[in-house]
């Protein structure tokens, strides 16, 4: 006997989730009291397999509660607790930068460690570190993939379109997203200066009338893919969509993208965002229904 349990703020990808797994899904009810500490109430009795979407997005917000539901779990009946976290927050931070940095990857993995038997995420920021089974030590963590689902999309979409990644790092979700989709790829890269303050280099690939899909793993202040389409339409690229597994779109990102000239963004349903153009659930129910006896290390 399984339960999938969620949060009210992600019921949109709860439902069908639960739905695609024939398993029972539970709402864990939550009061904020006024100094700002949550009350969590799960189900009195749980049985022995339980998964927890919860995405981590916005983290701090959601850290405590999820340390809190994760330990309550337990003590309901809980034996095999897997969390299912479409956005794995905390994951670009894998090395010190600078003396005395503290590397918040290593930090929230060994958290979710404690907490949980496995880790389920899509398109997780991996750069120098390889797999999620490192993210997790001794635990299972699974990384699975919307990028190429990115890619049919943009190839139906935009027929011959040529993929471009904003950086070096989106080199993987790029390469795999034009391998599904039979499209050409190339990489630019990145030089960070601030929060908001990025510069593109294109890469040397002709794009002079080119449809041009940009696909990254994430977008948040949106300037990286903002920068690479300034770029792209000043070298004469034809058009500039965007395509992104997570839709963070802080703030004025999407405007920003806009007014930068992007026509259409899309998005996987990791996030729930009005650019939402794929689902990740037949990859969540299939990767869950999988682990069945998960629990040791993997
Ligand atoms: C970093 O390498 C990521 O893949 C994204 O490119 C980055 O996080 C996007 O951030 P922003 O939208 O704030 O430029």
């Amino acid at each position: 006997m399984s339960l999938l349990l969620a949060f009210d703020d992600e019921l949109t990808l709860a439902r069908p989730l639960a739905a695609a797994l024939g398993w029972p899904l539970a709402v864990v009810e939550r009061h904020v009291f006024p100094d700002g500490e949550s009350r969590l109430r799960l189900p009195a009795a749980l049985p022995p397999r339980v998964a927890l979407l919860r995405g981590l997005q916005r983290p701090n917000e959601r850290l405590a509660e999820l340390m809190l539901v994760a330990g309550g779990a337990r003590e309901l009946g809980a034996a095999e607790l897997t969390l299912v976290a479409p956005y794995l927050g905390y994951m670009r931070q894998d090395i010190a930068f600078t003396p005395g940095e503290v590397v918040s990857q290593r930090h929230l993995g060994r958290a979710l460690a404690a907490w949980f038997d496995a880790v389920i995420t899509v398109d997780p920021h991996l750069h120098r570190v390889a797999s999620m089974a490192e993210v997790v030590p001794g635990r299972r963590g699974v990384a699975l993939g919307a990028a190429p689902l990115l890619g049919r999309l943009a190839a139906e979409r935009v027929p011959g379109a040529l993929l471009v990644g904003p950086d070096a790092e989106s080199e993987q979700w790029v390469t795999v997203a034009a391998e599904a989709a039979g499209l050409e790829h190339a990489v630019c890269l990145k030089q960070r200066h601030g929060d908001r303050d990025v510069a593109v280099a294109l890469p040397a690939a002709d794009v002079a009338g080119r449809a041009v899909v940009l696909l990254d793993d994430v977008a948040s202040t949106g300037r990286t893919l903002q920068a690479a389409t300034r770029g792209l339409l000043e070298r004469g690229a034809a058009s500039v969509d965007v395509a992104v597994t997570h839709a963070l779109f802080v703030g004025d990102a999407l405007a920003e993208l806009r007014t930068a000239g992007v026509r259409h963004v899309w998005s996987s349903d990791c996030i729930a965002h009005e650019s939402n153009a794929v689902s990740v659930v037949p990859l969540l129910a299939a990767a869950l229904r999988d682990g069945a006896g998960w629990g040791q290390a993997g």
